[in-house]
């Protein structure tokens, strides 16, 4: 199969990459602007791609001409403490992490649409539980709730404006993983965390189209 990964030099994203290079699938590992520990890894099926999501700028570097699965994994956080409290938190930081975490994953489908139909392909936009309202009882957190809830409104859209040329969109929360994100705090590693969410992956079908779901299997309300 390809797969096609964004945000792909770290974390989350580099254990996709490292999960189906060893299934023997061929890889596009998208990363921003330093490939790195994508440079220690030798594969014939890997391919790896420059592009930053936050731009309208393509991707530089060649893509497959079917994507069987496309993982809009990328995303930041926004500002880190009280910065994204109710006092603190700025337009500028508001427009940024949306910019980087709804627009962008929108972005890369507008690009990658006819690929994804050519294989009638599964699309998984990685937002987080953060973005859930029924999750929500502790506030805060503006901006990443905002644009990991937009994520999640988006990806709807998207699952059914592409239903029709049988291409499958599920939204994901990998958990609370050990990352930089989380300054590799977390309850799981990254390892689990990707071996649940390929499993989800791998039975999208069994999910409705939209449906928000956790590493776990279990569906998120939102
Ligand atoms: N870790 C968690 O507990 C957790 C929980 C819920 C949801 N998530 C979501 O899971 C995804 C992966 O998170 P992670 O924990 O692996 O985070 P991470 O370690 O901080 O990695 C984030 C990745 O996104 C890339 N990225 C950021 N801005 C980008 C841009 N403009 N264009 C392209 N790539 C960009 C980063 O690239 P650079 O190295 O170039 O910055 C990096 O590869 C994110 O969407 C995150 O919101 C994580």
């Amino acid at each position: 199969m390809n797969i096609l990964i964004t945000g792909a030099n770290r974390g989350i994203g580099l254990g996709f990459v490292r999960h189906y290079l060893s299934k023997g699938d061929s890889v596009w590992a998208c990363y921003r602007s330093d490939p790195g520990k994508l440079g220690d890894i030798h594969a014939r099926h890997l391919y790896t791609v420059k592009w930053d999501i936050a731009t309208d700028d393509g991707p530089l570097g060649e893509l497959p001409d079917s994507i069987d699965i496309l993982i809009n994994n990328a995303g930041i956080y926004g500002p880190e403490k009280d910065g994204q409290s109710l006092e603190n938190i700025t337009t500028r930081a508001m427009h940024e992490v949306f910019n980087v975490d709804c627009t962008g994953p929108l972005r890369v489908v507008q690009r990658l649409k006819s690929r994804v139909v050519a294989s009638k392909g599964v699309i998984a936009n990685i937002s987080s539980k953060m973005g859930s309202s029924a999750d929500n009882t502790s506030g805060g957190t503006y901006a990443y709730r905002a644009a990991k809830a937009g994520l999640v409104i988006v990806s709807k859209s998207m699952a059914v404006d592409l239903a029709p040329f049988g291409v499958h969109v599920i939204t994901l929360h990998p958990g609370w993983v050990q990352t930089d994100m989380t300054h590799q705090t977390g309850l799981v590693d990254v390892e689990t965390s990707v071996a649940g969410l390929t499993q989800v992956i791998a039975n999208a079908q069994s999910y409705a189209a939209g449906e928000f779901i956790a590493f776990d299997g279990r569906v998120v309300p939102y």
